[in-house]
């Protein structure tokens, strides 16, 4: 009898510098797909902005794209082209920080967003629910020096590919 897949697979990681960040966000940009929903949580500055700037730039094959904190505009689309047997994508990165009310999120287009590609939310947990299928990533500050605490927990059909991944 074949076994239930895990609904749900937990890492923690220590990055230990930005640069640890950064090979984190390339190994995970080649986990996405379209329909994907990934929530970056935790502290203030803790590198949620970095983390997704390194996916976004590592999907689309370019390190000197532009990608700024959707801090103010809320939501920045990318357009990632098919490479190397990954499929072109449409990456939404948005950063809830700023929303007074999370009925706003309405207006921000987002079930297209997903159906089309990724999104990459920031501070997600201001919303009252989130897709069930989705990799929830929990950045803290440790230390006053650059290292980082990671904690990477995949939910539904993203469990077994997270599982897969050499961190
Ligand atoms: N290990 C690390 N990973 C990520 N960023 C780091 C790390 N060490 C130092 N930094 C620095 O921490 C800052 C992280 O800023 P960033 O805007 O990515 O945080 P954020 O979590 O998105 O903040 P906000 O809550 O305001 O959205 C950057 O200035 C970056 O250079
Ligand atoms: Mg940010």
């Amino acid at each position: 009898m074949k076994s239930e897949p895990p609904k749900s697979f937990s890492r923690d990681l220590t990055l230990p510098d930005e640069a640890a960040t950064e090979a984190l966000g390339r190994a995970l940009a080649s986990l996405l797909r379209v329909g994907d929903f990934v929530a970056l949580n935790g502290d203030l500055g803790a590198g949620k902005t970095a983390l997704a700037r390194a996916i976004i730039r590592a999907r689309l094959g370019d390190d000197d794209e532009d990608v700024p904190s959707p801090t103010f505009t809320l939501v920045q689309t990318y357009e990632a082209p098919e490479a190397d047997g990954a499929e072109a994508l449409l990456i939404t990165h948005v950063d809830l920080y700023r929303l007074d009310d999370p009925s706003e999120v309405r207006e921000l287009g987002l079930g297209e967003a997903l159906d089309e590609g990724a999104i990459l939310m920031e501070w997600s947990e201001k919303l009252g629910s989130l897709p069930a299928t989705r990799l929830d990533i929990t950045l803290t500050l440790k230390g006053d020096q650059g290292a980082r605490a990671c904690r990477l927990t995949a939910h539904g059909a993203f469990a077994n590919r997270l599982e897969a991944l050499n961190l």
